[in-house]
C-alpha cells in the first residue's frame, strides 16, 4: 500500500478489511455477518488483500482440496506481512473448526483462529491478536452468534439474501466432516427468522434461500409450539414484499409430507429443490449410512414431481467411494437417468480425517477409476442441464432482475428455476419481476426479451 493512502485511511479512521470465502452458502451468510461483526471494530471490508488491515479467510472442510487450498492462500500472504507487520490473519469456518491450533503450527503467520460457532467473539478475538499474540476460540457455545446484531444500523442491499434458520447436522453420514465442524443440529427460533426475513425485505430483498447443513430438519420454537420447515416457509410467505423462498440443503430421509405438500400450493416457494442422493446403489447408501434406498429416493421424487410437475431437481453424487464396484456406478447413472437432473453436482470421494469411511479403511477406489467415472457422471450430468436448460427456449419464464449486464442496457436476474436470464431493458429496476420470453439457450445462461 501507498502512504498516500495510508494516509487516506488514517484520515478516514476506518481499519480495512478482506474477507475471502470458500466452501457453500453458509459460509457466505456467515462471512457477511463477520463483516457487519468486525464494523463495530472499526473495520470496513475491502476487495484486496493488499489493502487490508487485517485477512479473514471463511474456509471449507469437505474435500482435502478445499482445506489444502487454505495453506497455499495464506502462504501468499507471507510478503505482504513482512511488509505491514500490523496485518492480522485469521481464518475462520470449517477448516478452523476441524484443524483449530495446528493451522497456528503449519503457517505462524496466522494470527487468529475462530470456528463457526464462535464468531460472537471476533471483536475480542480481533483485539487480542496481532504481532506474535494468538487468539483462538472453537468452542461450540449455546448462544445464538448472530443475535446481537439486530441492533446494528442496516443498509440497502441486492434483491437476494441468504438467511440461515438451521445449523449443524445429525445425520453422520460416513464420509462427511459436516457434524463434527458445524456441530450438532441447532434451529434457530422461528420469530428471530421472521424478524429477521422483514428487516432483509425493508431492506430491498423480494427472494431469501434459508439455509442449514440439513434445513428440511429444521424444528425451530414457533407461536403454539415446535414448527417444521413447511410451517416457517408458509409464515414466511405471508411477509409482504418477499416474493420468493427456496431453501438448501435437504436431506432426503426429513422431506416430510407437509413440506412435499408446500411445494405444490405454497406460490411463494420456488419450483426448484437441491435433494442430494449422493449415489444410486443401495449397497454404497447403507455404506455412506445414508439411512435410504435409491427406490425410496425416486419415489420421493415422484410425489415431488406429482404436485409440482415443472419442479426443477439438482443434487450432490460422490463417486469413488470405498468399495463402489462397475455395477454400484451404473446404479448410479441410471438413477440419474432416471430422475432427470435440472443441475448437479459431483464429487470424487476424499477421505476426511475423522469420518467412520476413512476410518475404517475400506478398500479405495483406484484414483484412475474414480476419475474415469466421475467424467462419465459429468457428461451425463451436464448433458441433462443443457436439456433442460434449452427446453426453456420458446417459454415465458418470470425474472427476478438483480443486477445490470455486460452491455449498455442490458439486465441480468433469475427465473424461478434459478437459471440466469439476460435481457435488453429499458424500464426495468433491480429487483422487479418481469415476465420474459425465452429466445436462446448459451452454456451458462438463457437469454430472453420482456414481454
Ligand atoms: N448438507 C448437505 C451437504 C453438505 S456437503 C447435504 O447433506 O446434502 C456438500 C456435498 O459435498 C455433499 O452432498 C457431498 O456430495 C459432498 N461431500 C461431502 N463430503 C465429501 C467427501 N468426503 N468427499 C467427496 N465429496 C463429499
Ligand atoms: Fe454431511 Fe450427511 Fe449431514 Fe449432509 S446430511 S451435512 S452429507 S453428514
Ligand atoms: Fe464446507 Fe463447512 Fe460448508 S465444510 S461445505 S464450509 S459446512
Amino acid at each position: 500500500m501507498s502512504n498516500a493512502s495510508q494516509d487516506d485511511n488514517a484520515v478516514k479512521g476506518k481499519k480495512k478489511l478482506y474477507v475471502k470465502t470458500y466452501g457453500c452458502q453458509m459460509n457466505v451468510y456467515d462471512s457477511e455477518r463477520m463483516v457487519e461483526t468486525l464494523g463495530g471494530s472499526g473495520y470496513e471490508e475491502v476487495s484486496t488483500p493488499e489493502d487490508a488491515d487485517m485477512i479473514l479467510l471463511n474456509t471449507c472442510h469437505i474435500r482435502e482440496k478445499a482445506a489444502e487450498k487454505i495453506y497455499s492462500e495464506l502462504g501468499r500472504y507471507k510478503d505482504l506481512k513482512v511488509e505491514k507487520p500490523d496485518l492480522k490473519i485469521g481464518v475462520a469456518g470449517c477448516v478452523a473448526q476441524a484443524e483449530g491450533e495446528e493451522i497456528i503450527r503449519r503457517q505462524p503467520l496466522v494470527d487468529l483462529v475462530v470456528g463457526p460457532q464462535s464468531y460472537h467473539k471476533l471483536p475480542q478475538l480481533e483485539a487480542k491478536a496481532g504481532r506474535g499474540v494468538k487468539a483462538l476460540d472453537t468452542d461450540f457455545p449455546e448462544e445464538d452468534k448472530f443475535e446481537y446484531l439486530k441492533a446494528r444500523p442496516k443498509a440497502k442491499r441486492g434483491p437476494t439474501a441468504f438467511l440461515t434458520v438451521q445449523e449443524g447436522c445429525d445425520k453422520f453420514c460416513a464420509f462427511c466432516v459436516v457434524p463434527y465442524t458445524r456441530g450438532a443440529e441447532v434451529s434457530r427460533p422461528a420469530d428471530r427468522i421472521l424478524t429477521e426475513a422483514r428487516d432483509l425485505v425493508e431492506r430491498g430483498v423480494r427472494d431469501i434461500t434459508l439455509l442449514g447443513q440439513n434445513v428440511n430438519a429444521y424444528h425451530g420454537a414457533g407461536q403454539g409450539g415446535v414448527w417444521g420447515l413447511a410451517k416457517l416457509i408458509r409464515e414466511l410467505a405471508k411477509v409482504d414484499g418477499l416474493e420468493r423462498i427456496r431453501f438448501t440443503t435437504s436431506h432426503p430421509n426429513d422431506m416430510e409430507d407437509d413440506l412435499i405438500a408446500a411445494h405444490g400450493d405454497c406460490e411463494k416457494l420456488m419450483p426448484y429443490l437441491h435433494l442430494p442422493v449422493q449415489s444410486g446403489s443401495d449397497r454404497i447408501l447403507k455404506a455412506m449410512n445414508r439411512k435410504h434406498t435409491a427406490e425410496q429416493y425416486i419415489r420421493l421424487i415422484e410425489r415431488l414431481r406429482a404436485v409440482r410437475p415443472d419442479i426443477a431437481l439438482s443434487g450432490d453424487f460422490i463417486v469413488g467411494f470405498p468399495g463402489e464396484t462397475e455395477q454400484d456406478f451404473e446404479d448410479t447413472m441410471s438413477l440419474v437417468r432416471e430422475i432427470t437432473y435440472g443441475s448437479a453436482y459431483s464429487f470424487k470421494y476424499s477421505p476426511r480425517p475423522g469420518t467412520p469411511a476413512a476410518e475404517k479403511g475400506d478398500r479405495m477406489v483406484e484414483d484412475h477409476i474414480a476419475s474415469e467415472r466421475l467424467q462419465r457422471l459429468q457428461a451425463l450430468l451436464t448433458q441433462q442441464q443443457r436439456e433442460f436448460q434449452e427446453s426453456m427456449v420458446g417459454r415465458e419464464v418470470k425474472v427476478l432482475f438483480e443486477k445490470k449486464g455486460k452491455y449498455e442496457g442490458q439486465m441480468v436476474g433469475k427465473s424461478e428455476y434459478l437459471h440466469a436470464v439476460h435481457a435488453d431493458v429499458s424500464d426495468v429496476n433491480i429487483g422487479d419481476i418481469r415476465t420474459v420470453k425465452i429466445i436462446s439457450s448459451a452454456t451458462n445462461s438463457l437469454r430472453g426479451e420482456i414481454v
